[in-house]
């Protein structure tokens, strides 16, 4: 697996959409299931802007060929949550994407600070920060495009196949990128790979952890993979990460959803009521309005200030 970062800024582009058949989106039926997945992905997609905003005030970004990759993943990704919100309105759940993405930001409060804070310091205290984080990069790539192959797998629907088959290749150089750069600092450096190992084994959550609940986490994980097949995906998920220099038998992934399990076990509703209930609304934050943190208001508000200022 090779990557070309000269190539990739050359080739980088907005997600290409033609001729995939949108009209045709309502004629199979989604899933409960494969809803609540889409859901949580696009919320995901969506919020790589702030995840970006952590890492670009890391030591990490000294290096101008990460911040060359990070300018256009950043702009692909957001063609990701976009599509993925256009394929769910239009199959008729209706939400303003804008108003989704804001809530989901401001639902993050000032846990979103501490967070971004504690990731700089840490990158200016830790050398091998960047071995961390591209580790951890290269996991989320892949796990993501693993959970959308398992997504087509288990909705057999043409139309999100086709969008999530365009995605995936998106995805895959992302992987490439992350897999070979920790590769690249990780080789011949024994003290990065232990300390990339004990900071994955004690700090590594899946991808979306923190933006979502646990329980989200869980249900995404158990409905995407626990089966034989998916059990297998992680399983070989785990094993493409362990080839990085030092990581040789890592579990994350698949200890992630075996935990899922376990915590199923303990109580049976767990996660799936989240599915059944159909629970994918994202509420307003109680404390701050939208308005207070993007200067945007509401139609009505909008209309009425017009109006006062004619
Ligand atoms: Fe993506
Ligand atoms: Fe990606």
């Amino acid at each position: 697996m090779s990557f070309s970062i000269e190539r990739y800024k050359e080739e980088s582009k907005k997600l290409d959409t033609t001729g995939i058949d949108w009209r045709a989106v309502t004629a199979s039926p989604l899933s409960k299931g494969d809803l609540f997945c889409l859901h949580y992905m696009m919320d995901i997609e969506n919020h790589v802007p702030l995840y970006l905003s952590h890492l670009l005030v890391t030591r990490a970004c000294m290096d101008p060929i990460l911040t060359a990759f990070l300018a256009c993943w950043n702009y692909e990704e957001l063609w990701h949550g976009e599509n993925l919100g256009k394929l769910l309105n239009l199959y008729g759940i209706e939400f303003d994407a804008q108003d989704r993405i804001a809530n989901v930001r401001a639902n993050l409060g000032f846990q979103n600070s501490v967070s971004l804070l504690s990731t700089m310091v840490g990158s200016w205290l830790l050398k091998d920060f960047s071995a961390v984080y591209l580790t951890i990069g290269a996991i989320n790539e892949l796990s993501t495009l693993t959970g959308y192959a398992a997504l087509i797998r288990k909705s057999a629907h043409p139309v999100l196949k086709d969008l999530l088959n365009r995605i995936i290749k998106d995805e895959r150089r992302h992987y490439a990128f992350y897999f070979n750069s920790a590769k690249e600092w990780l080789a011949g450096n024994e003290k990065a790979q232990r300390v990339d190992r004990w900071m994955l084994n004690r700090f590594w959550v899946p991808v979306g952890q923190g933006v979502k609940t646990q329980e989200q986490v869980d249900a995404l994980a158990l409905y995407l993979f626990d089966d034989e097949q998916g059990e297998e995906d992680l399983l070989t998920l785990d094993e493409k990460i362990g080839k990085l220099p030092g990581l040789a038998g890592i579990e994350l992934m698949s200890k992630a959803l075996y935990t899922a399990r376990e915590r199923r076990r303990h109580n049976p509703e767990w996660a799936w009521r989240l599915i059944d209930n159909e629970e994918w609304a994202v509420a307003p934050p109680k404390k701050s309005p939208i308005g207070e943190l993007t200067t945007r208001r509401t139609h009505g508000e909008a209309a009425l200030s017009v109006l006062e200022g004619s």
